[in-house]
């Protein structure tokens, strides 16, 4: 149980917000078991047809907690993703995203897996893994690359170039961009109650096969989640978050 993420449910949406605005909504693994565990209880219970994912404040997340890296990387131990990417990876019902702020790192990699995205105005994508020593994770390396072609994705992926929303919905990855957080909400919870209101097994018969395509997905998550453990441990993603808890500038030109 945690504070940090608080679920309502209203008819057959339940809405999942991210709660820890003092730091950006980072998250820890509680937070991520309790999401887990909202979209397990989504997929299977009848009277829930649809999840959406919002956060608090001008942030939707600034991804994993770095301070959980730092305890990785000292010693060792499992991701705290570990249960929630496959899951969020393998929902069988809709899943809406209304993103309110910065979506950093896993926060802007999640979203891949979500059905529709809504932005603010004021949201951005950023993806700064290559800068934190890491790799990307959540099957982004296939899926990324899939939806934008390489150039883009490698300025997302490589260069860690922050997207904006309006480049975002050109490029085909957020469905609307909302003007403020009223009509965010608004949109978002519309969207999740018309998607509730359809026939629920054509609804997830369809997500399915738009889903298809992806068929590597769970050999690359796979390989990314290898990786990423190694590079937790790394000397490079060591002076990252060293320098990130520190408030100071990395250096890697030690480094070979
Ligand atoms: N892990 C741990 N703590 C985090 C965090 C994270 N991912 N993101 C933010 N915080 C903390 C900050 O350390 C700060 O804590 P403090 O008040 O105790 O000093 C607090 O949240 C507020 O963040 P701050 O950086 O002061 O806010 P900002 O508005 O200047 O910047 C962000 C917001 C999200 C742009 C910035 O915090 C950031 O870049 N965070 C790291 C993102 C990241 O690299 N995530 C990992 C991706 S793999």
């Amino acid at each position: 149980m945690t504070d940090n993420v608080v679920i309502t449910r209203t008819d057959a949406v339940l809405e999942i917000r991210l709660n820890r605005p003092e730091k950006k909504n980072a998250l820890t693994r509680a937070m991520y078991d309790a999401m887990a565990a909202a979209f397990d209880e989504v997929d299977n219970d009848p009277g829930l047809r649809v999840a959406l994912l919002t956060g608090t404040g001008d942030t939707f997340t600034s991804g994993n907690d770095i301070s959980d890296f730092q305890a990785r990387a000292a010693g060792g131990g499992q991701s705290s993703a570990s249960r929630f990417l496959p899951t969020i990876a393998a929902m069988r019902k809709p899943l809406v995203a209304a993103v309110n702020g910065a979506a950093i790192g896993v926060g802007c990699t999640m979203l891949m897996h979500c059905d529709l995205i809504i932005a603010a105005r004021s949201a951005r994508f950023v993806m700064p893994f290559t800068s934190l020593g890491l790799v990307p994770e959540a099957g982004s390396s296939l899926l990324f690359p899939q939806l934008l072609g390489n150039q883009r994705a490698s300025a997302l992926l490589l260069l860690g170039e922050p997207l904006d929303a309006a480049t975002a919905h050109e490029w085909g990855f957020v469905h609307t961009i909302a003007e403020d957080h009223a009509e965010l909400m608004r949109t978002s919870r519309a969207l999740a109650h018309r998607l509730a209101a359809l026939p629920p097994q054509s609804v997830r018969l369809t997500k399915q096969l738009i889903r298809r395509g992806n068929s590597d997905l769970a050999g690359r998550m796979d390989e990314e989640i290898r990786l990423f453990r190694e590079r937790v441990a790394s000397p490079e993603a060591k002076e990252a978050f060293a320098a990130f808890m520190e408030k100071r500038k990395p250096d890697f030109s030690r480094f070979e």
